[in-house]
C-alpha cells in the first residue's frame, strides 16, 4: 500500500468528472462509476491526483471548477487539455478506430491510419510529461486503460524514475490478432515499462504473454506467488489477473430502497403476466446486440409457447456516436427491432421494448429490479460490470442471468449464470426458453451463489489485491489455471 510519503496518482483518458455548464459557468460533480467509488477514499486519504481530459475541448476556463471539486472531495484532478485534432487522431481515431476494435478482435474493423498513431504517441507523452511535473519519484502512479498504453515509457524517456503500473480494462487477443497492428512491437514494448500489468482474465494475460513471445525472442516467463513475472532482455515486469468488480452494498442498498421501487412497480405493471428479459449495453458492436436479437427471432419463431409472454427491454446507451461505425450499427439494430416487432406484435403485447438513452442510476436499479432475465451476450467484453451490478440488485433471488462465455465476467460466474456463445443463435434461443421455465427453487439456489460471489470479490478486494501485487510482488487471487478452462468443463459436459 502507498506509504505515507508517497502520494497516489491516477491517469485515466477522461477525468472522473461531469462538468455541467450552469450560468454561463462550468461546474464539476463527480462522476459515477466503480472505479470513482473505489478509488475516491484512497485518493482522499493520501491526498492523490486524479490526471485526464476534461471532457472538453478550446480554452474553456476549468481553473475554478476543478478547484471547487479538490476542496469538496479532499483530492485534486489534473486537466490534460486536448485539441480537436488531438481528439480525432488520438480518441477517435487511435483509440476508438484502431486499439478497441483490435483488441476485442475485430480487426477487419480497424483503420491503420499512420496520423492516429502520431497523436497517440504525442498525446501520451504528453500525459507522461504531466505526471512527471507533478509527481516525485516517491509517488505511486496508476494508469488504467488502453487509451494510455504508453505513459510509463514517457516517463522514463524523460528521465523520470516512478512506480507506476497498469490496469488493462478490456480484452487482450492472442498473436494471431494482435500482430495485425502495425505499431505491436512499439506497443508491446511501452508496455514492459509499467513496474505490474493487471488484466482481467488469465484468457488476457496468456494471450499477452504469448503476444511477447511472438515479438521478443528472448522473452523468459515464470508463475510466482500469484503473477506472471515475465524478462524481456534486460526489462522485467510482472502481470496477473485482477477481475474488476463493483460496490456490491451501494448497489444492493440502492435496490432495497425506497426511491427505485416505485419504477420498479410501474415497469412490472407494465409486463403483469410476462417474463420480462433485460439488455443493457453501450451501442457497441462488441456487444453482439444484433446477434442477440436474431436469437429472441429464433425463439419466438420456433418456441410458439414463448410468444406474448415474454418481452425484451433493450437499453441502448449512446456511445462513440462520431465513428462511423457506430453510427451504422445504431441503424442496423433499430431496423432488427422494427422488423421483429412488426412480424411478432399482437394486440397486447410487443416482443421489445426500446431506449436509446442513458439511465439515471435510480433508474437502472429499477431496470435490473423489474427484470426476470437479464440476457448479456458480448462477442467480446473486458469484464461485463452490467453483470454484477444485475446479481448485486436481485435481493429476491428470483431472477436469472444469462451471459456470453465471452464476457470476461464468465470466468467468474461461470458455474451459476446459463452460459451461452453468442454467435450460436440456436443456443441462445434454446438458453432463453430454459430461463423462461427454469423453477424458482433452482432460480433462488443460482442467484443467491451468484451475489454471494460478487459480495466477496468486490471493487474493494480488487483494489486490495491490485494495491498487495503493486507494493508486496504478490497476489492471493492468481491462478495458473488454464485457458477458458470454464469453457472447456462445459464443452465436456456436452458431449
Ligand atoms: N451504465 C450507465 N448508464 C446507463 C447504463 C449503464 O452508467 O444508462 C453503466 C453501468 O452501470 C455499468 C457501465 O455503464 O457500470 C457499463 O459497464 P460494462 O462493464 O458493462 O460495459 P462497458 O460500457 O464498460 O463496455
Ligand atoms: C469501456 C472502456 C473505458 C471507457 C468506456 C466508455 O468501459 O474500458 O475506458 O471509458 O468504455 O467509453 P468512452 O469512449 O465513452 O470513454
Amino acid at each position: 500500500m502507498p506509504q505515507k510519503n508517497e502520494r497516489f496518482l491516477v491517469a485515466s483518458n477522461r477525468l472522473p468528472i461531469v462538468l455541467e455548464r450552469i450560468n454561463e459557468k462550468w461546474e464539476a460533480r463527480p462522476g459515477s462509476g466503480g472505479l470513482v467509488t473505489a478509488l475516491t477514499p484512497l485518493m482522499k486519504q493520501n491526498h492523490g491526483t486524479w490526471v485526464g481530459w476534461p471532457g472538453v475541448t478550446g480554452e474553456e476556463d476549468l481553473k475554478s471548477p476543478l478547484q471547487d471539486f479538490a476542496s469538496e472531495q479532499g483530492y485534486s484532478l489534473h486537466p490534460v487539455s486536448l485539441s480537436d485534432e488531438d481528439l480525432q487522431g488520438y480518441y477517435y481515431g487511435f483509440a476508438n478506430e484502431v486499439l478497441w476494435p483490435l483488441l476485442h478482435g475485430f480487426h477487419t474493423k480497424c483503420n491503420f491510419e499512420p496520423g492516429y498513431w502520431e497523436r497517440y504517441q504525442a498525446v501520451n507523452d504528453r500525459f507522461a510529461q504531466e505526471l512527471l511535473a507533478i509527481s516525485s519519484k516517491n509517488d505511486f502512479i496508476w494508469v488504467h486503460d488502453y487509451h494510455l498504453m504508453l505513459v510509463a515509457s514517457g516517463i522514463k524517456i524523460g528521465f523520470g524514475q516512478r512506480n507506476c503500473c497498469y490496469f488493462h480494462h478490456i480484452p487482450f487477443p492472442g498473436p494471431d490478432i494482435f500482430l495485425k497492428l502495425p505499431w505491436r512491437r512499439e506497443i508491446l514494448s511501452a508496455l514492459l515499462d509499467f513496474s505490474l500489468l493487471g488484466f482481467q482474465t488469465n484468457e488476457d494475460v496468456a494471450n499477452f504473454i504469448r503476444c511477447l513471445e511472438a515479438v521478443f525472442s528472448d522473452t523468459k516467463q515464470r508463475f510466482s506467488q500469484g503473477l506472471h513475472e515475465i524478462r524481456c532482455g534486460s526489462r522485467t515486469t510482472r502481470a496477473g489477473a485482477f477481475p474488476i468488480s463493483i460496490d456490491f452494498d451501494s448497489f444492493a442498498h440502492l435496490a432495497a430502497s425506497n426511491e427505485v421501487s416505485q419504477t420498479t412497480a410501474k415497469l412490472k405493471r407494465l409486463h403483469a403476466d410476462q417474463q420480462v428479459i433485460l439488455g443493457i449495453d453501450r451501442l457497441d458492436y462488441t456487444k453482439g446486440i444484433p446477434e442477440r436479437l436474431e436469437a429472441l427471432r429464433y425463439a419466438l419463431l420456433h418456441f410458439p409457447d414463448l410468444r406474448g409472454n415474454l418481452s425484451l427491454i433493450q437499453v441502448l446507451v449512446p456511445s462513440r456516436q462520431e465513428v462511423p461505425e457506430y453510427q451504422n450499427l445504431k441503424e442496423r439494430i433499430q431496423g432488427l427491432i422494427g422488423e421483429i416487432n412488426g412480424q411478432f406484435t399482437e394486440p397486447g403485447w410487443i416482443p421489445i421494448h426500446y431506449l436509446y438513452r442513458s439511465l439515471s442510476r435510480e433508474e437502472l436499479v429499477s431496470f435490473y429490479l423489474a427484470a426476470d432475465i437479464a440476457l448479456l451476450t458480448p462477442l467480446w467484453d473486458g469484464m461485463n460490470l452490467v453483470a454484477k451490478e444485475y446479481c448485486a440488485c436481485n435481493y429476491h433471488e428470483d431472477n436469472v442471468l444469462i451471459l456470453s462465455e465471452f464476457a470476461g465476467a464468465a470466468s467468474q460466474m461461470y458455474q451459476d449464470a446459463l452460459l451461452v456463445n453468442p454467435h450460436n443463435v440456436v443456443n441462445v434461443a434454446q438458453v432463453i426458453r430454459r430461463a423462461y421455465y427454469m423453477h424458482k427453487s433452482e432460480r433462488a439456489e443460482r442467484m443467491k451463489r451468484l451475489r454471494e460471489s460478487v459480495r466477496k470479490n468486490d471493487i474493494y478486494f480488487w483494489l486490495r489485491t491490485y494495491l498487495e501485487a503493486a507494493f508486496e510482488g504478490k497476489s492471493r487471487i492468481g491462478s495458473s489455471r488454464r485457458s477458458y478452462f470454464y469453457l472447456a468443463e462445459r464443452c465436456s459436459e456436452a458431449s
